[in-house]
């Protein structure tokens, strides 16, 4: 399942971290990259381990965490730190695959990655290309979205971004380990989910029907999550 969640970042929120991250230093984006991707990328990256780049991704874990569609529809057990690209005068990312597990350098801290995001931090009509293209079992999607919007697909896919011919491309990017491993489980818990909240607002919380379908929702977590 492809997801777009909406307003992760209020527009003012997008411009304090932009202020942030474009005073900072970026470095070639190849320090993060496994080998194969390593020959299809072409961007920059704000450098890891600076206090600001800290403070950057807090700021994005924060969001992410007041954000219950992203919170339902990804089932975040670990989060990879987020990191911060950009891509302009033609750089582009070519089709890849996303490493099955990260380690953060010079710690424990390891993730399978389950599923991908990008956070979008540019607005679309301040740059050309720089679409996120990602494969999967009904063709091609093609994702460009609004800044504080973010897309999350699964992380087995095949992707890539497309050339940036004019202006630049800013986004956040992570990965993160879901509670629950198989993506048609989790899709299924999350139509499941999003259901119950439409019911619940309807009939209320305290409906038999909604109670009951509360109840099945919490056994499939209970039977699939991993926590
Ligand atoms: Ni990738």
């Amino acid at each position: 399942m492809m997801l777009e969640i909406p307003g992760i970042l209020s527009k003012d929120a997008v411009r304090e971290l932009r202020a942030l991250i474009d005073a900072g230093e970026w470095v070639d984006g190849n320090e993060t990259s496994g080998h194969q991707s390593r020959l299809a990328k072409r961007n920059a990256q704000l450098a890891e381990g600076s206090e600001m780049a800290a403070e950057a991704g807090q700021r994005v874990l924060a969001a992410l965490s007041r954000t219950p569609r992203f919170i339902a529809a990804a089932l975040p057990l670990k989060v990879f730190p987020p990191l911060f690209n950009r891509y302009q005068g033609g750089e582009a990312f070519g089709d890849h695959v996303d490493n099955a597990v990260r380690q953060l350098r010079g710690t424990e801290f390891r993730i399978r990655s389950d599923l991908s995001c990008t956070l979008f931090l540019a607005e679309p009509e301040d740059y050309d290309g720089g679409e996120l293209v990602v494969q999967g079992l009904f063709g091609e999607q093609r994702v460009k979205l609004p800044a504080g919007h973010a897309i999350l697909y699964p992380a087995s896919s095949l992707h890539q971004v497309t050339p940036v011919t004019r202006g630049a491309r800013v986004a956040s990017f992570f990965w993160l380990q879901s509670m629950v491993r198989e993506n048609e489980a989790r899709e299924q818990l999350f139509r499941l989910d999003t259901t119950i909240q439409t019911l619940s607002a309807e009939r209320g919380g305290t409906d038999a029907a909604v109670l009951e379908l509360t109840n099945l929702y919490h056994n499939l977590l209970r039977r699939w999550a991993d926590a």
